[in-house]
């Protein structure tokens, strides 16, 4: 089986069975990366090109390290360091990458429908790797890896989301994810930082942590994204952490196997105290070793491999 589209853009639109074939390909991939010579030669001679226009640890470098453990080149772009500073399109630096024979573009951007426009322009397959508030399709993906990896299945496993929901991508592609994988999905925020119809995407909303965590098989917490935020939606962060942190104490109303998630950065004494990010069943950095398992997965079956 192969993915149907030359692109990955969003999780809205994927097919379930597509998921099955990522996160199948990712646990072959996971191997790889136990191995002392983590090294095959899947993409040996093909080019993958990260432009970045917003900052990134964990995405930018996973993309790095999939694209050299598979055997590819990877070049990294970032909007600072390019001709985008002296007025050149998105278009046209994509044109220009293609030119320069990119095989592959990975791309993250702050506005929303990027990399639409970008997969629409080029050749290439284009990966989104966060784009505005939209989608962040390759962090969910790892997330259901390591849910999937830690409790043998999605199907049935209650997630629950906690914080700033409104201008989370992370979020709005783990809803898709985990639904289609048969989880069910709450969310939990101030009212000011809970989209108006998240429901119509099958979610449940609260606004109490201690409601939201009852029964929950998987916590996953979210920062406040201070720099999307057009307005006050909260009094102060010292108000919003005596309601929505993640402790140690409010952990214990989950299941007693919950598992803490946090696609990072983290905020800590924020969104989740360091007694919960270092808790037993946090697996933040598990998320990120899974990341480049996964990103192999997603480069080497965009360019035409087969599960
Ligand atoms: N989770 C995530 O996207 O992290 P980075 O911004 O560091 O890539």
């Amino acid at each position: 089986m192969k993915l149907q589209n030359k692109d990955l853009l969003g999780l809205a639109t994927i097919k379930t069975e597509e998921i099955e074939l990522i996160l199948d390909t990712a646990a072959r991939m996971k191997e790889i990366l136990s191995r002392p010579i983590k090294k095959v030669p899947a993409l040996r001679g093909r080019t993958v090109v990260n432009v970045f226009y917003e900052p990134s640890t964990r995405t930018r470098v996973s993309f790095e390290l999939a694209a050299k453990y598979l055997s590819a080149d990877c070049i990294n772009i970032s909007a600072s360091a390019s001709s985008v500073v002296k007025g050149e399109s998105l278009k046209d630096t994509a044109r220009t990458i293609e030119a320069l024979g990119a095989d592959a573009v990975v791309l993250r951007h702050p506005l929303a429908g990027a990399p639409q426009l970008l997969a629409g322009t080029i050749a290439a397959p284009v990966v989104n790797a966060g784009d505005g508030a939209h989608e962040h399709p390759t962090q969910a993906l790892l997330d259901l890896f390591t849910v999937k990896e830690k409790k043998g299945s999605l199907k049935g496993i209650k997630l629950t989301i906690i914080g700033d929901i409104l201008h989370s991508r992370v979020a709005r592609s783990n809803i898709w994810g985990f639904l289609k994988m048969g989880a069910t999905v709450s969310v939990c925020g101030p009212a000011t930082l809970i989209p108006k119809d998240v429901e119509r995407m099958g979610v449940s909303v609260h606004h109490r942590m201690e409601e939201a965590l009852k029964e929950a098989d998987v916590v996953m917490m979210l920062r406040i994204q201070l720099e999307r935020q057009k307005a006050a939606l909260f009094p102060s962060l010292r108000e919003y952490s005596r309601l929505y942190c993640l402790t140690p104490e409010r952990l214990s109303l989950a299941k007693p196997d919950a598992l803490v998630m946090h696609p990072g950065p983290v905020n800590r004494g924020v969104e989740i105290s360091a007694g919960a990010a270092e808790h037993q069943r946090a697996v933040i950095n598990e998320q990120v070793t899974n990341g480049v398992a996964v990103r192999m997965a997603i480069l080497y079956l965009l360019s035409g491999g087969e599960g």
